[in-house]
């Protein structure tokens, strides 16, 4: 989890996912436990990392897009523009809050645009990304179907077990105590 913290490139910005995460939720406005919440990012962010590991993913952009991808949702049901959203938010934060290559960039916006009415994508960082999203389906209720997932490293019987269960126990990744202030279970919001 090397890039959880700060990464520094260049004398830069770099990324501080605390500080992205702080600058993503000054407007967020649903639920943090809700079903496109902190607590669905932060497992998106742990399958996105254990992917990476095998498929070569870029961590930064599996990081980032963990965060930024259901940012911009203004409910937790249907909202086919949050994706879009998300893209445009990711263009506005780089260079004030965050800061990554273009090429980095260029491959976080793509994913977060097209989360959800894209299927498939050439580049394996966007797969990375799609896939770390798809295997938290079951928190709402959902089996992911391996023949809709886009690496090899997701569809693996192992993988697919491990984030199932995290997501249909509602597992509450530790984490998530070094980036949110999160409000104790059971408790509104
Ligand atoms: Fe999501």
């Amino acid at each position: 989890m090397t890039v959880v913290g700060c990464r520094v490139s260049g004398g830069g910005l770099g990324v501080d996912l605390k500080r992205v995460l702080a600058e993503v939720l000054r407007e967020y406005r649903l639920p943090l436990r809700g079903d496109h919440g902190v607590v669905h990012w932060a497992r998106v962010l742990e399958n996105g990392l254990r992917l990476a590991g095998e498929t070569g993913a870029s961590e930064v952009v599996v990081s980032l897009f963990a965060v930024l991808h259901d940012s911009r949702r203004l409910n937790e049901h249907h909202d086919p523009g949050h994706g879009p959203r998300a893209a445009a938010f990711a263009k506005q934060l780089r260079g004030r809050v965050y800061d990554v290559s273009d090429e980095e960039q260029e491959l976080l916006v793509v994913a977060c645009a097209g989360h959800t009415s894209e299927r498939w994508h050439a580049d394996i960082t966007v797969q990375t990304c799609w896939d770390a999203d798809r295997l938290d389906l079951l928190r709402v209720g959902i089996t992911p179907d391996p023949a809709r997932l886009c690496t090899a490293a997701a569809r693996k019987p192992d993988v697919l077990r491990w984030a199932c269960e995290r997501a249909e126990a509602g597992y509450e990744p530790e984490v998530l105590r070094g980036l949110v202030c999160l409000p104790e279970a059971g408790f509104p919001n």
